[in-house]
């Protein structure tokens, strides 16, 4: 499949460095478009950008930084955004600007130019605060426990606005929590990764009972790349690990993987983390024929002989 080039937004990201790969290796042409923010480092970003995309360095925002990025390309994966929940409960102004702000800029400049195909990278953060259900995509989606939440919802909203106004065919993929190689620093597995690496207790927020529905990361980036290629109006669909772990049995997992005894320090619960993520994966079988392929034995045993960063 290679009939046109493809941009990927925040394809120095953890999840885009490792998309990028995946298009080069089935031969796509690949655009990046990122700005380096210095959420976290910079140049680790600019280090883990596969050699062989063409980069425009700029912002979401920018007309010309966009217009250049979508020069030559026919579809689009959007991954740029301001990450994490817990940031946004201080300061959710950023997100706003990348993932509301930068996302309807970047689908009229699609809009525009007559490309009218893109994959978003949207989160399991949209389905709220619950405990003991399973995440369904026709879920209401409209009660968000934190502002980052808010801002993936409203541009998934924005997706289905552009798919109705201006017909472009937008899959919303609800990643959960996905893990591997270049995991952002700040993100739990990357932390204690990098704790039980250097002898120190391993940071632990609430008791350990949070559970989620972890994602390996080559999981994620096919889940991204069947969307795109399924795209048609506006859909969203879940892609997920498919098992639910709660957060002392990931510590135990990892731990093992990497061959020490974990010594625990427990921190009170951070306001905005989720009790509980579990992923309804039908649409994802049904319309993909994606299924997860890495449990998270393995997908941990990989993620603990990665290099530290
Ligand atoms: N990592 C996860 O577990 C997870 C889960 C659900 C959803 N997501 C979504 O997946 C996407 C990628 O996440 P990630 O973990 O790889 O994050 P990341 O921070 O590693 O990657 C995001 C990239 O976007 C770039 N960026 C930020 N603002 C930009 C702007 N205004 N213009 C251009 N580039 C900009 C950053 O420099 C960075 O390289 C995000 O949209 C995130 O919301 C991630």
């Amino acid at each position: 499949m290679n009939e046109g080039g493809v941009l990927v937004t925040g394809g120095a990201g953890f999840i885009g460095s490792h998309l990028c790969e995946a298009l080069l290796a089935r031969g796509q042409r690949v655009t990046v478009l990122d700005n380096f923010d210095p959420v976290y480092d910079p140049a680790r970003k600019r280090a883990q950008l596969p050699a062989g995309v063409r980069l425009v360095e700029g912002c979401l925002t920018d007309p010309v930084s966009l217009g250049d990025a979508l020069t030559d390309v026919a579809s689009v994966f959007h991954l740029a955004a301001r990450a994490g929940v817990r940031p946004s409960l201080i300061d959710a102004a950023p997100y706003v600007h990348t993932n509301v702000v930068g996302t309807v800029a970047l689908l009229q400049a699609m809009r525009d130019r007559g490309v009218r195909r893109m994959a978003f990278a949207s989160s399991s953060s949209v389905y709220g605060a619950r405990r003991g259900v399973v995440f369904r995509e026709d879920d209401a989606a409209d009660q968000p426990a934190s502002p980052y939440a808010a801002s993936k919802r409203a541009g998934e909203l924005f997706c289905a606005a552009a798919a109705a106004s201006w017909g472009l065919n937008v899959a919303c993929v609800r990643l959960f929590t996905v893990y591997g190689p270049r995991q952002r620093p700040e993100m739990a597995f990357s932390r204690f990764l990098h704790q039980m690496r250097s002898g120190e207790a391993v940071t632990v927020y609430g008791d350990g009972a949070s559970a989620r529905d972890y994602t390996y990361v080559s999981d994620a980036v096919a889940g991204l790349i069947a969307a795109h290629d399924a795209a048609s109006g506006a859909r969203v669909v879940n892609i997920a690990g498919g098992a639910v772990t709660p957060l002392i049995e990931a510590v135990q997992l990892l731990a093992a993987a990497v061959g020490v005894d974990a010594h625990l320090q427990y921190f009170a619960d951070q306001p905005g983390d989720v009790p509980e993520t579990r992923a309804d994966l039908q649409v994802a079988m049904r319309w993909l024929g994606w299924s997860p392929q890495v449990s998270m034995t393995e997908g941990l045993r990989r993620f603990a002989a990665s290099p530290e960063r």
